[in-house]
């Protein structure tokens, strides 16, 4: 039976199949990576099929998905040589557009893009998709419902993948979570405290917000009494820079973005 094969065993392979191992996806899934203890912690984890040969693992593909690093694609496209038989590729780098893939493997294999988040892991992801004009439309349907199960799927274009990815991942929150929590240790809370106020600060409020109906601003507004210790922090926050390096970081996601796009 043809399998949806995973080319790269790391990170965001691992948080997948962990999101797709607690969906109880019931599709094949087979991981090919170059490191064997990869491999075997892969499939002691989360049950998937691995195989250690490239070309037995395209063969064995209905889906390929992509999932080396940006700078790695091209080497793995190339392994991998022309493909003559129809096939729907997905590929997860970061900053290389549809453009640089399209005739990678031949004109059989017809391409999209996914951009999911590790948060795939608890199936909490949100992934964006975008699908080039001629990706077959049950293949589409395949590749929807495989990142539905580990989360949110949005479909943007293909130019707006760049800040998409520069916006959605989690080391934002991961970020604030570790910055707040080690200043607050630094007031002389002990690191658990530290960690739940501050976690309770960045994650409750928001998670309120968005299965709520209530509008941002009235959020805002209704936690930082005017005068207030809450208030009088998000003044200083804001005078210390915050938008500014908000600003500075998404601009250097977006460079790195942009470098990823010449390496393919
Ligand atoms: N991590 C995330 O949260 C995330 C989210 C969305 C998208 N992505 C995208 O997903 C891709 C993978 O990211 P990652 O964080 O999972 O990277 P990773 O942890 O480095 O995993 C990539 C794996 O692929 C292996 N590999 C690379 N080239 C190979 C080849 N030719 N043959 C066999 N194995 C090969 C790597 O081995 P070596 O270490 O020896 O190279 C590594 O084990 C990237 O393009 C990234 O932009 C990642």
């Amino acid at each position: 039976m043809k399998a949806t094969v995973f080319l790269g065993g790391g990170r965001i392979t691992s948080a997948l199949a962990s999101g797709l191992r607690l969906a109880k996806y019931d599709a094949p899934v087979v991981v090919y990576d170059r490191h064997p203890q990869k491999l075997r912690q892969l499939k002691k984890l989360y049950g998937v099929d691995t195989e250690r040969d490239l070309h037995r693992a395209v063969e064995r593909a209905k889906l390929l998905v992509i999932a080396v690093r940006p700078a790695s694609v091209d080497a793995l496209l190339r392994e991998i040589g022309k493909i003559d038989c129809p096939l729907a590729a997905v590929s997860l780098a970061a900053g290389i557009p549809l453009a640089n893939l399209r005739s990678a493997l031949g004109p059989q294999v017809r391409w999209a893009r996914a951009m999911p988040s590790p948060a795939c892991r608890s199936r909490r992801g949100l992934t964006a998709l975008v699908f080039d004009r001629s990706f077959p439309v049950a293949a589409k349907r395949e590749v929807k419902a495989l990142f539905a199960k580990v989360g949110t799927v949005l479909e943007i274009p293909d130019g707006k993948f760049d800040a998409f990815t520069a916006t959605h991942s989690c080391s934002h929150g991961y970020h604030a979570l570790a910055t707040l929590a080690s200043e607050a240790r630094k007031l002389g809370l002990d690191r658990r405290t530290a960690l739940t106020a501050a976690a309770h600060a960045l994650a409750d409020g928001i998670v309120a917000w968005r299965e709520g109906s209530i509008g941002l601003e009235t959020l805002l507004d209704e936690a930082a009494t005017p005068g207030g210790i809450a208030a009088a922090t998000q003044k200083a926050v804001d005078r210390a820079g915050y938008s500014r390096a908000v600003a500075a970081g998404l601009a250097a996601g977006m460079n790195r973005a942009r470098r990823n796009a010449k390496l393919a």
